[in-house]
């Protein structure tokens, strides 16, 4: 996907309310593409969040892992394209008959104020599929039942979401490159768990430097702690955006 910087930067507002989400985009709406509203903003804020968002110009990644029956899912997902959101998220453990009632569902929207990456069709809110969160590792993963190699698993779920008709997957950077093999260099891949070069891991378990996501293929990158709580926000995002473009 052709995308400046700018562009593939989405910054998590991982943060307690409004007032705190709206300080970070006024800093850094001239730096950041996307902004991420997750579990902690919208429990907190609701579709408020996504408005102030949307009122200063930014686009809107919606992260809520939506994961139920297909019908509650579908439901619920008309409404975040309603909201105008540009991508959104839908667990893939919900199973192919919940991602195919999502992406039948967004596939009727076109959007009158919905503006896309120019040269991306179509012009509707972008579905993405999360497999395995980037804070497990294969032990966590064991703990959940799940025994099968790490990467086969995510492998399996990304083409099981290529196959519902999913635009792309939430995956790590050790992914990326078997995810576009096997689904294509069009399916999209989000990338999290990006660090600054010797930056703290916090809780991520996998890794990377936004110049080794792009560089293994990662369309977009997700940047929370590592921004939003530096003492200056704008310096780290320029950093990054840099490393993006070398
Ligand atoms: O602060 P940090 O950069 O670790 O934030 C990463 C963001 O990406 C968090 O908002 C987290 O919810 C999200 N995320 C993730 N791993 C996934 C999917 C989403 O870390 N597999």
């Amino acid at each position: 996907m052709q995308l400046t910087p700018k562009e593939r930067l989405i910054v998590a507002l991982d943060v307690d309310n409004l007032k705190e989400a709206t300080r970070l985009v006024n800093q850094l709406i001239d730096y950041v593409g996307v902004f991420k509203v997750g579990a902690q903003l919208f429990t907190s804020a609701g579709p408020e969040a996504i408005k102030m968002i949307q009122d200063k110009g930014g686009k809107v990644f919606l992260d809520l892992k939506y994961h139920d029956i297909p019908n509650t899912v579908a439901q619920a997902t008309k409404i975040v394209a309603k909201m105008g959101v540009f991508m959104f998220t839908i667990h893939t453990l919900g199973g192919k008959e919940m991602l195919k009632a999502v992406v039948e569902t967004i596939a009727t929207f076109q959007l009158p104020g919905f503006k896309p990456v120019p040269g991306f069709k179509p012009a509707k809110p972008l579905v993405i599929g999360v497999s395995i969160l980037t804070s497990l590792n294969q032990e966590g993963l064991k703990e959940i039942g799940i025994n099968r190699d790490l990467r086969d698993e995510v492998i399996a779920l990304a083409k099981l979401a290529k196959v519902a008709g999913v635009d792309g997957v939430v995956a790590s950077t050790h992914e990326i490159k078997e995810i576009k093999n096997q689904c294509g260099l069009d399916f999209i891949t989000v990338t999290p768990g990006i660090r600054p070069a010797g930056a703290s891991p916090d809780d991520q378990k996998r890794i990377a430097t936004a110049k080794e996501a792009i560089g293994v293929g990662a369309d977009f990158i997700v940047v929370g702690r590592p921004i939003i709580a530096a003492e200056n926000p704008v310096k780290v995002a320029e950093q990054i955006i840099e490393e993006i473009r070398g």
